[in-house]
C-alpha cells in the first residue's frame, strides 16, 4: 500500500474526480479483500463513515460494521449511524450501547489525560470482545486520512483502533489513507452519504467527556448534550455552520446562583466556543452576531435542564487550545 501521496494525483475536488476515485478504490477493496471478511469500527465520524460507505459498495455484507456508544456521543449520532448505514445501506451493523460501562469507569475521574485514557482503553476493550465473538474476520478497515500519515503523533490514536491486543492484529485496509479532509467530504457525497454527515465538523474521540469539565456525571452531561445540540440547531438555522470550523460546548463542574420561575435555582455555566483554523494548531474567534447569542442564551437557559448561565469563550490558540481539556 503506498504511503506517500503521489505528486501527480489531483486534488479531489469534484464529482466526477469523486467517482473516478470510488471506481478505482472499489477494484482495489475487491482485489485486496476478495471473497474475506472486514472488521471497521464505525464511529459515524467522516472519515470512517465514508470507509464504510465505500467498503459496502465493494463488498457488500463482507464489511462487518461495529458501533460502539460509549455514551459520550452527541444529540442524535449514534441513531443516525444506525438509521443510515443499518436502514438506508444496509450494512451489516453490529450496534453497541456502552454507555453504561464507560460512565462507571469514569466515575469520580477529574484529570483530563486520565479520562483520555480510560476513554481509549475501554474503547478498544469493547471492540475487542466484539470482535472476538465474530468468526472469520481477515481484514480491519481504518478511516486513516493523510495528515494522520504525516503528523506521526496524530490526535485521532485515541480514534483509531490502533490498540488491539496483539493476537488480534489483522491486515489493515485504508482506503482513504491518501486523502485530505476536503477531499474525504467529496467522495462522501459523491457516495451518497447524508450532508450533515459529510459536512460534520470534527470532533474529538472521547467525545463530550473531555467538554463535560471534570469528573463526569450523568446530569451534567447530560445538560451538556442538550445545550449542545440547541447550539448547533442554531447555528443551522442562521448560516453559520458553513462558516464556523468547530463549535460547541462545554460545561464546567460548578455551580452559581441564579432565579428561575422566581426561586432560587443553583445551576452550571454553559460556555460556547466557536473557532476558525485551518489546522487546528492554530485558531482565532469567530465573531457571532448579538441576536443569535441572545437567542441561544435564552432557548439554553429555558430548556436545559440544570444549566443557569451561558458564557462566551473568546480565546483564541494559543493560547487557548480548542478544546478545554
Ligand atoms: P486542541 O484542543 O488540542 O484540539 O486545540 C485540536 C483539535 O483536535 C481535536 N481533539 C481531539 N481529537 N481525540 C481526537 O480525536 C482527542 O483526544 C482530541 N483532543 C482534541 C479537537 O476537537 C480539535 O479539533
Amino acid at each position: 500500500m503506498l504511503d506517500k501521496r503521489p505528486e501527480n494525483m489531483l486534488r479531489i475536488n469534484d464529482n466526477a474526480l469523486a467517482k473516478q476515485f470510488i471506481d478505482e478504490q472499489v477494484k482495489e477493496i475487491r482485489e485486496q479483500v476478495k471473497d474475506k471478511k472486514v472488521l471497521l469500527a464505525l464511529s459515524g465520524g467522516v472519515d470512517s463513515s465514508v470507509v464504510a460507505a465505500l467498503l459496502i459498495k465493494a463488498i457488500g455484507k463482507q464489511l462487518v460494521c461495529v458501533h460502539v456508544n460509549h455514551g459520550l456521543m452527541r444529540k442524535g449520532e449514534s441513531e443516525q449511524v444506525i438509521e443510515v448505514f443499518g436502514k438506508q445501506l444496509d450494512a451489516n451493523l453490529i450496534y453497541i450501547d456502552a454507555t453504561d460501562r464507560f460512565l462507571s469507569l469514569l466515575e469520580g475521574v477529574c484529570e483530563p489525560e486520565k479520562k483520555r485514557k480510560i476513554i481509549g482503553g475501554e474503547f478498544i476493550k469493547v471492540f475487542d470482545e466484539e470482535a472476538r465473538k465474530l468468526e472469520g474476520i481477515s481484514f480491519l478497515a481504518q478511516g486513516t486520512i493523510y495528515p494522520d500519515i504525516l503528523e506521526s503523533d496524530g490526535v485521532k490514536a485515541h480514534h483509531n483502533v490502533g490498540g488491539l491486543p496483539e493476537d488480534m492484529k489483522f491486515e489493515l485496509v485504508e482506503p482513504i489513507r491518501l486523502l485530505y479532509k476536503d477531499e474525504v467530504r467529496v467522495v462522501g457525497k459523491a457516495l451518497g452519504l447524508p450532508a450533515e454527515m459529510v459536512d460534520r465538523q470534527p470532533f474529538p474521540g472521547p467525545g463530550l467527556g473531555v467538554r463535560c469539565l471534570g469528573a463526569i456525571t450523568r446530569d451534567r452531561l447530560h445538560a451538556l448534550r442538550e445545550a449542545d445540540a440547541i447550539l448547533r440547531e442554531e447555528f443551522d438555522i442562521n448560516n453559520l455552520s458553513s462558516k464556523v470550523w468547530q463549535y460547541f460546548i462545554a460545561v464546567p463542574d460548578m455551580k452559581s446562583v441564579g432565579v428561575r420561575n422566581g426561586k432560587r435555582y443553583e445551576g452550571w455555566p454553559a460556555i460556547i466556543r466557536a473557532v476558525n483554523t485551518v489546522d487546528a494548531m492554530t485558531a482565532t474567534i469567530e465573531e457571532i452576531p448579538y441576536p443569535v447569542l441572545h437567542k441561544i442564551t435564552d432557548r439554553i437557559t429555558k430548556e436545559v435542564e440544570g444549566i443557569n448561565r451561558v458564557l462566551l469563550d473568546l480565546t483564541p490558540k494559543p493560547i487557548g487550545t480548542i478544546e478545554w481539556e
